[in-house]
């Protein structure tokens, strides 16, 4: 195989709950690319909109949000503690906090208000600016990267989702039906779909993977083919 070019952005866009973090991270490591997770980035302004009281019941002070969206400074940085790099949020390590379930509950309202995905979508470009990245989310190939050099759009059967998450929540001791399960991850598809901007959508020149049947390693054996078909070897 020829050498794998250093300077490549690979966008991985998908379903909710299939994978695709563990996917673009393995991706990563493999190349000794830099992973960046854009939902964390949707996740982190939910949570500075929650520690700044914006929101007013269901919905934020959007005139407000609007305001202070300059103020929020978004960066990945290496943890020492975790020895990854992580989502900052104004100078504070916050992977764990956006991963509570009011961050998850209010983040499909923050992120369609299109001022926030402009700002986000500054962000990541800037990230990808020199290449050498894989990049996770729901429209990387779509919006973020139309030139992407390499797009997988991955999903899964939303029974099969929902029992990886089912055995996810129930490891980390969170008590949940598994239809309650199903029902919220056929509800989080309803809304990346229907949204009015940048909704989940497989662009044209993306590949599907379909990983209901597959674990992380058949996963990486099929990337070790498509590279093998792309770089000639
Ligand atoms: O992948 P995730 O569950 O961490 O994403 C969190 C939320 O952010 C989810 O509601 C979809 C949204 N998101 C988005 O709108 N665009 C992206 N590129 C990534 C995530």
């Amino acid at each position: 195989m020829q050498p794998i070019p250093d300077h490549l952005i690979i966008a991985i866009d998908g379903h909710s709950s299939c994978g695709k973090s563990t996917f673009a991270r393995a991706i990563a490591k493999r190349l000794n690319y830099r992973y960046i997770d854009s939902g964390a980035m949707y996740r982190a302004v939910t949570l500075f909109s929650i520690q700044n009281h914006l929101f007013k019941g269901e919905n934020p002070d959007r005139e407000k949000l609007l305001r202070l969206l300059p103020k929020i400074n978004i960066s990945f940085e290496y943890n020492p503690n975790r020895q990854e790099n992580e989502i900052v949020l104004n100078g504070e390590f916050v992977e764990n906090a956006i991963r509570e379930p009011e961050v998850a509950r209010k983040v499909s309202i923050i992120s369609k208000i299109p001022e926030v995905r402009s700002r986000m979508v500054e962000i990541q470009r800037n990230l990808g600016e020199k290449g050498g990245i894989v990049m996770d989310g729901r429209d990387i190939g779509t919006v973020v990267f139309p030139n992407a050099d390499i797009k997988i759009f991955l999903t899964a059967s939303p029974e099969i989702r929902a029992q990886r998450r089912f055995k996810e929540l129930k490891e980390k001791g969170i008590e949940m039906g598994f239809n309650e399960v199903l029902e919220n991850i056929l509800e989080r598809d309803r809304i990346d779909s229907t949204r009015s901007v940048s909704p989940l959508r497989k662009a044209p020149d993306a590949i599907l993977l379909d990983n209901s049947n597959m674990t992380v390693e058949q996963q990486m054996e099929w990337f070790e083919q498509f590279l093998h078909e792309r770089f000639g070897g």
